[in-house]
């Protein structure tokens, strides 16, 4: 009897043990990866920069030391000294604006180094004709220790709005171990509930390969750790210039119109390359469909700067709307020769001397995938001359760390 009694006992409770793991399966079998916001089809980008965005940051020149007259003298320099016709648009506070947060949470400005306040300077850099952009973190603090947007996206995506800002960098100190996709999305969505279009920006350092995942999230995304003003090498957390391209060039397929590989900011004026190093970067930047940010003091530049930053034929390669990052055909030594496709038909060549020596550099035809029959005008965009129509190879000298940019167009067949 007690038997009876006892069993069916047992087996409920034997039922109920089980009722767990049953659970659990449950819960195993809905991939989490389903879950992602960016793995949605339905999940887009907000639409903006079709092309490589372009415009200043404070970071690279001015580190910490941003303050209201610094961004005021940007803009008003970029606005008349050619830049802004040139296309260069966002004014980027980097780190060290912030304030501490307000009793509702709300992020502040720190008005020692703002007096007037953030809505008093984007309405400033507005009527300028030009856009405002501003930076934060996914972590709890940003890399310069200020406060970061973690736990606060909604109320700091909303904070920006209301000062007008146009433009977001968020940075990756201090995330602890959150998921670098989900950190970016939870700030993409907070940024579109404000129905204010803002790009966005993601400097995660290319860790969790944002290269896979950034399209949906955001307008471009950096690929390395920091530049530095210098040819080559690692040098701490920071990369030479031509190192940080070999790490960039790869990712080309991933590259494209509302979303960019960012190798970083210009050095390009910074005073630790030469000038034909200078050349070389904003070159290389271009043929990589780069963000084109200057990281310089704009409103104090030699003419040798000017010229490379304001070189609107360079500039028309960086912005080309077919938006295909251009990359390495071959490397030889020390010579390199890179290829753009154009949206008009045409191509850019690149024949890049990383060595100390002048070197000739050859570019086939056959490296640019076409018969050596095909004819093609080019012109050099460094020195602004045209070259006639070229037929199966072009080469020329080039000079140590320097490059020649040549436009090819007009194919036709001999
Ligand atoms: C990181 C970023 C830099 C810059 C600094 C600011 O290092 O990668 O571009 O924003 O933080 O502290």
């Amino acid at each position: 009897m007690l038997r009876r009694v006892l069993r069916p006992l047992a087996v409920a409770m034997l039922l109920l043990q089980a009722a767990p793991p049953v659970l659990a399966q449950e819960v195993l079998d809905t991939d989490p990866n389903t879950l992602a916001p960016s793995k949605d089809p339905k999940r887009t980008a907000n639409g903006l920069a079709q092309t490589p965005p372009m415009g200043w940051n404070s970071w690279n020149k001015f580190g910490c030391n941003v303050n209201e007259e610094v961004i005021r003298e940007t803009a008003d320099a970029i606005a008349s000294n050619g830049m802004k016709a040139a296309g260069y648009e966002y004014i980027v506070i980097d780190d060290c604006w912030h304030g501490t947060r307000d009793a509702n949470g709300f992020i502040t400005e720190d008005r020692t180094r703002f007096p007037r306040g953030l809505t008093a300077l984007g309405n400033y850099i507005h009527a300028k004709g030009l856009k405002f952009g501003i930076y934060s973190d996914a972590g709890t603090k940003t890399c310069g220790g200020r406060p970061g947007s973690q736990g606060h996206e909604y109320q700091d995506a909303l904070q920006y709005a209301r000062w007008g800002v146009d433009y977001l960098k968020y940075d990756w100190c201090s995330t602890g171990v959150r998921n670098a996709e989900e950190a970016y999305a939870t700030m993409a969505d907070a940024l579109r509930a404000t129905g204010r279009p803002i790009l966005f920006s993601l400097c995660e350092w290319g860790n969790s390969r944002p290269w896979l995942w950034g399209e949906k999230i955001g307008n471009m995304w950096r690929t390395t750790g920091d530049i530095t003003d210098k040819w080559e090498g690692k040098h701490g957390y920071s990369w030479g210039v031509a190192s940080i391209v070999d790490l960039n060039e790869p990712l080309w397929p991933f590259a494209g119109p509302g979303h960019w590989n960012d190798p970083d900011m210009l050095e390009v004026g910074n005073g630790g390359l030469t000038e034909a190093e200078y050349r070389a970067h904003f070159s290389l930047w271009a043929m990589m469909a780069a963000p084109l940010i200057a990281g310089n003091n704009v409103a104090d530049m030699t003419q040798a700067t000017r010229d490379i930053l304001l070189n609107r034929e360079v500039i028309a390669v960086d912005q080309d709307p077919l938006g295909v990052q251009g990359h390495r055909v071959t490397r030889v030594g020390k010579q390199e020769v890179w290829v753009k496709p154009m949206a008009d038909g045409g191509r850019v060549l690149l024949l890049w001397n990383r060595g100390d020596k002048p070197t000739r550099i050859v570019a086939d035809w056959a490296m640019l995938g076409l018969p050596a029959s095909v004819k093609m005008r080019g012109r050099n965009v460094w020195s602004h001359r045209d070259l006639g129509q070229l037929s199966s190879s072009y080469q020329a000298e080039v000079a140590p760390h320097d490059v020649i940019m040549i436009v090819l167009g007009g194919e036709s067949s001999i």
